[in-house]
């Protein structure tokens, strides 16, 4: 597959080729760091990763002290397995913090309403440029809309890093005041 059909693939574009199966895309620890970096969340604070994967982002989590929940749908070799997030009983946890499946990410939003807790979401950049989500931003306006300022290879394992491919926004929902706007510089790439 050429690099622009992979591009096309990840970012939903219409192409001839399936995406790949539950939209399994591992997220680049270094998109998880921004947002950590970001959001500098006490010690001990809880999060739940409901949509684990194979642990990209959990283990940022784990690597910066934050006792972390992990489950999947599916089995992943990685945390616990076999449980959908839009239908499953709730996680202890202080926030939820995921990369959601494209496909899902308008379910995610409102699951993570409905428990209530801070969330930030990993989502195409162009997420909110579509009319259908206008209501769902003015009823569940995010705190805080963060550009990441490279693109994200979510294609790292299988390519050994390279292209550059898909623009991205962490949303946070942490129930605070305006959304604010503020693009994330990627960690140690300097100034
Ligand atoms: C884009 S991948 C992200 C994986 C991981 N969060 C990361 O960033 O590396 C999306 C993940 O969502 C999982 N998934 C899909 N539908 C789900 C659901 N309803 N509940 C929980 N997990 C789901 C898939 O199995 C897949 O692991």
């Amino acid at each position: 597959m050429t690099d622009s059909l992979f591009g096309s693939r990840i970012s939903g574009g219409n192409t001839a080729y399936e995406r790949v199966g539950s939209d399994f895309y591992p997220t680049p620890p270094e998109a998880t760091e921004a947002l950590m970096d970001y959001l500098a969340l006490p010690s001990g604070t809880t999060i739940w990763e409901p949509a684990c994967g194979e642990g990209h982002m959990s283990e940022v989590f784990i690597g910066r002290g934050y006792p972390t929940v992990s489950s999947d749908i599916n089995d992943t070799g990685y945390g616990q397995p076999g449980i959908d997030f839009l239908d499953c009983d709730i996680r202890e946890s202080d926030w939820i913090i995921t990369n959601p499946p494209f496909a899902l990410a308008e379910s995610f939003i409102a699951r993570c309403n409905e428990i209530g807790k801070p969330f930030a979401l990993l989502l195409k950049s162009q997420f909110w440029h579509a009319r259908r989500r206008f209501d769902l931003f003015e009823t569940h306006k995010p705190s805080a809309i963060l550009p990441l300022t490279w693109r994200p290879d979510f294609l790292f394992k299988q390519r050994g890093g390279g292209s550059p491919l898909m623009d991205c926004i962490w949303c946070v929902w942490d129930g605070s005041g305006e959304t604010i706007y503020q693009p994330l510089r990627r960690p140690g790439k300097g100034r």
